[in-house]
């Protein structure tokens, strides 16, 4: 539980950690590799934890010391991903490809993850069967069987980050050229790439809509010591908690233009940004002013996962806004939550209409997914009086000690 009072601006530094979407990927991919990795700025948040337990399950071995994250997998051997496991995050689906590459076999139940909509892993399956891969599924598990695996084109049907990812993963273990189209182009994306190429790996075009694997179809062997990108996505959330609060904040260690989508909504209206190479100076002056149309997309797009935090800003804006979420089915799970504020959100589908109101006032309120949770945390730093948040464990998936970080921005904020 969180307590939150309200009506306090934020002044001060924030360091950005590693970012969560690109470290989980890079987490199961030391499994493609022999060797030990130390992972620099890795966050203190479940869903690394989540996926330590995982190799562990796999036999390697895992220490999280500080921000420094060592991984071997000298020992590792066959296991399957139970329910339990697999359950606790999507993430779990990244450990496929490198199960595949290192044992030619996965047994995976199905992925859980935030109840944001169906979330379905068939773009992930078909490209597996493109590669020859012999898939079956039943309403439990995923079994692969890559024995002869093979080279292919492959077209996704739609530009999944996590299906980029894996069939990237994947192409490696197949000795020859694969060729992936109508890619994700996240940073998160080439940053796995460029982790995979420093093992060894020989990938092309990361970032763009069509990436090149040269597969050499066996596991890597090296010892290095990589740093993940910073995570975009929570560097956003306090951008946004600053220009909600008022004050001033560095938001240091992201590239902007990262985030570029999120500042460029924010900038034109109630905030003074200078951009620098590894961070950025907000300085927020003014209400939120309305947005006529927020529409999510794949990156270069806004980010959908700032869907939620940008709901909570436009609730205080000066005015209607109107935000569309095109990626996920069921992702305003939290705005029943924000109306108990005394927020003035309708939702219809896919649209969110926001009519800004001049005040929120504290609550009582349940966060019921990771991003949810964050909305709430926003509203409850600009709201009237004490806001009570449950469901913190969401947020502990990914954000590391939001409590203390914004306490040390200043904020009346406290975990219970
Ligand atoms: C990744 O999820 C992120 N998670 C999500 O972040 C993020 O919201 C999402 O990409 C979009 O940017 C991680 O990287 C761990 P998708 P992923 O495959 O890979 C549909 C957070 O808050 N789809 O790009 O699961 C899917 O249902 C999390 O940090 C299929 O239909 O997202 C969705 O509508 C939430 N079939 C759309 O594509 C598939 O096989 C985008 O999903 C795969 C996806």
């Amino acid at each position: 539980m969180l307590k939150i009072t309200g009506g306090n601006k934020l002044y001060g530094d924030v360091d950005i950690p590693g970012a969560k979407n690109s470290v989980l990927p890079i987490m199961s991919a030391c499994l493609m590799n022999d060797a030990e990795v130390l992972l620099r700025g890795v966050p203190h948040i479940s869903d690394c934890d989540a996926m330590s337990k995982i190799l562990g399950i796999m036999g390697c071995r895992v220490v999280h010391s500080g921000s420094d994250m060592l991984i071997s997998t000298r020992n590792a051997t066959l296991s399957s991903i139970s329910p339990l496991l697999a359950g606790e995050m999507r993430s779990s689906v990244f450990m496929l490809g490198p199960m595949l590459m290192r044992f030619k076999q996965a047994k995976l139940a199905r992925p859980g993850g935030c109840d944001i909509g169906r979330r379905p892993i068939d773009i992930h399956l078909a490209g597996l069967r493109d590669m020859n891969v012999v898939v079956r599924e039943d309403e439990e598990y995923v079994y692969c069987d890559a024995s002869n695996i093979k080279p292919a084109e492959i077209y996704l049907q739609f530009p999944s980050v996590g299906a980029t990812e894996n069939l990237m993963m994947v192409a490696c273990s197949a000795v020859g050229r694969s060729v992936i189209r109508n890619c994700a182009k996240e940073p998160e994306i080439v940053d796995l790439a460029k982790f995979l190429n420093s093992l060894g790996a020989s990938i092309k075009g990361a970032g763009g809509h069509t990436i090149v694997v040269e597969g050499k179809g066996k596991t890597f062997n090296r010892s290095i010591i990589y740093t993940p990108i910073a995570d975009r996505i929570v560097a956003g959330t306090y951008a946004l908690a600053c220009a909600m609060t008022g004050g001033e904040l560095n938001v240091k260690g992201v590239k902007s233009e990262f985030f570029s989508s999120v500042l460029s909504k924010i900038s034109k209206n109630s905030c003074y940004i200078k951009y620098y190479n590894d961070r950025i100076n907000i300085i927020s002056h003014a209400r939120p002013h309305a947005l006529d149309y927020v529409v999510t997309a794949p990156y270069p797009g806004f980010p959908t996962d700032m869907q939620s935090q940008m709901i909570a800003y436009l609730a205080i804006a000066d005015g209607d806004s109107v935000m569309v979420e095109n990626m996920f089915e069921t992702r305003y799970r939290q705005v029943p939550q924000l109306v108990l504020m005394g927020a003035d959100i309708k939702v219809d589908g896919a649209r969110a209409y926001v009519r800004g109101v001049d005040k929120l006032h504290g609550a009582k309120v349940v966060a019921t997914d990771l991003r949810g949770g964050a909305s709430l945390v926003l509203a409850g730093l600009v709201a009237e009086g004490d806001t009570y948040l449950d469901g913190t464990h969401f947020l502990d998936r990914g954000y590391d000690r939001i409590d203390q970080v914004l306490s040390s921005l200043g904020a009346q904020i406290f975990r219970l």
